[in-house]
């Protein structure tokens, strides 16, 4: 199979400030869980394409409000989490929760500052939605609910979200290679032998089923009879997980965000955030599944799988920055355009959807 794309959408910039301005906006877009902004005032901050938003937890409703002052133009909240009110750190000016000006240090200095101006100073307010815990905003006005926009996998997304216990590992890291690199890379398991050896790698005697669709991808591993050996062992400290699964399940949601799980036992949660068009960064967090009585995620056997995952994620993490980083580099150089194996399938899929969405949104 060949590859849709061709190795100058890689690296060329108008093609990365049409991703940008245009694609990203038309997509629904994860920011984070609901148990990150849990309580009245608690906000996160994230960018979508170039555009900084925040959303808001406003008495248990959900806002999402762009980021940026309207006095002098500041990114207003900087860091990724937060509580309390909307205050640009410049001059103080605050906004409330429809994205109103609400208060302006000085206010009688700007004497010419009438009604028709505030209200054109108002934040642009997003559409926020969710799937179960998880929490995606989408810039454009018009387009699918997030819940057409997932199609037939909205209920696995859901399940998946609401079986995640607590959080055992979180990083965020920067790799020199385009956004379209590094989720293709999370796409496929065919590099686990060369990449990952010691991990993922190590047995290459799975069998896999591919399911694609509209905007998402879905990826079944079933696991070999070495592991599953293992597994039969410690599997009875998991039997009251809320999905009770045996295999390695992994699902994609354009363009950026992916969820899988180990049989139901622990779930990793990516997002990737474009910063330019040769940098790009890797959201990654590593969750325990809900047991109850809660007591049982502190057995020793839960522990020592929980501790397994964990140690495994940076290194392979790791490991996949190195070779994205390479494939970069490689990459201008390319005289025509990849072949993948079925293995890679999921690519192309991306890729459909990423020129569908392209030509639909420009
Ligand atoms: S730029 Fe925000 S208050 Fe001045
Ligand atoms: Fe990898």
């Amino acid at each position: 199979m060949d590859n849709l794309l061709i190795p100058k959408d890689y690296f060329d910039s108008s093609i990365f400030k049409t991703e940008m301005e245009t694609l990203f906006p038309s997509c629904w877009i994860f920011a984070g869980l609901r148990r990150d902004v849990a309580n009245d005032g608690d906000w996160i901050a994230v960018r979508v394409g170039s555009t900084a938003v925040t959303v808001q937890n406003n008495q248990g409703e959900l806002r999402a409000l762009h980021n940026v002052c309207s006095h002098r133009f500041a990114v207003m909240r900087t860091q990724s989490q937060g509580h309390g009110p909307l205050q640009c750190p410049y001059h103080g000016w605050m906004y409330d929760c429809e994205g109103n000006v609400s208060a302006i240090p000085a206010r009688p200095r700007f004497s010419d500052l009438d009604q028709k101006k505030m209200s054109q100073m108002r934040l642009r307010q997003f559409r926020v939605e969710c799937c179960g815990q998880l929490i995606f905003i989408r810039l454009t006005p018009e387009g699918p609910s997030l819940r057409e926009y997932c199609g037939e996998v909205w209920g696995s997304l859901q399940s998946f979200s609401e079986a995640l216990g607590s959080q055992l590992h979180a990083t965020t890291l920067r790799i020199a290679a385009n956004w379209k690199l590094v989720i293709e890379n999370s796409l496929e398991s065919y590099h686990s032998g060369c990449v990952h050896p010691e991990t993922l790698g190590m047995d290459r005697s799975y069998r896999f089923k591919i399911h694609t669709g509209p905007n998402f991808t879905r990826y079944e591993e079933q696991i070999s009879a070495t592991v599953a050996a293992k597994w039969g062992r410690i599997k009875k400290a998991f039997s009251s997980r809320p999905l009770c699964l045996d295999d390695y399940v992994f699902y994609s949601l354009f363009p950026t965000f992916s969820i899988d799980t180990m049989r139901g036992a622990t779930f990793a949660l990516n997002v990737i955030r474009p910063l330019s068009l040769s940098e790009t960064e890797l959201h990654s967090r590593v969750f325990a599944t809900r047991l109850s009585p809660p007591e049982l995620e502190e057995s020793a056997l839960v522990r020592a799988f929980n501790d397994y995952s964990i140690g495994m994620a940076p290194l392979v993490i790791g490991q996949d920055k190195a070779i994205c980083e390479t494939v970069q580099a490689g990459l201008p150089q390319a005289q025509y355009s990849a072949t993948l194996s079925e293995e890679e399938e999921r690519i192309l899929a991306f890729q459909k959807c990423y020129m569908s969405q392209l030509s639909a949104s420009s």
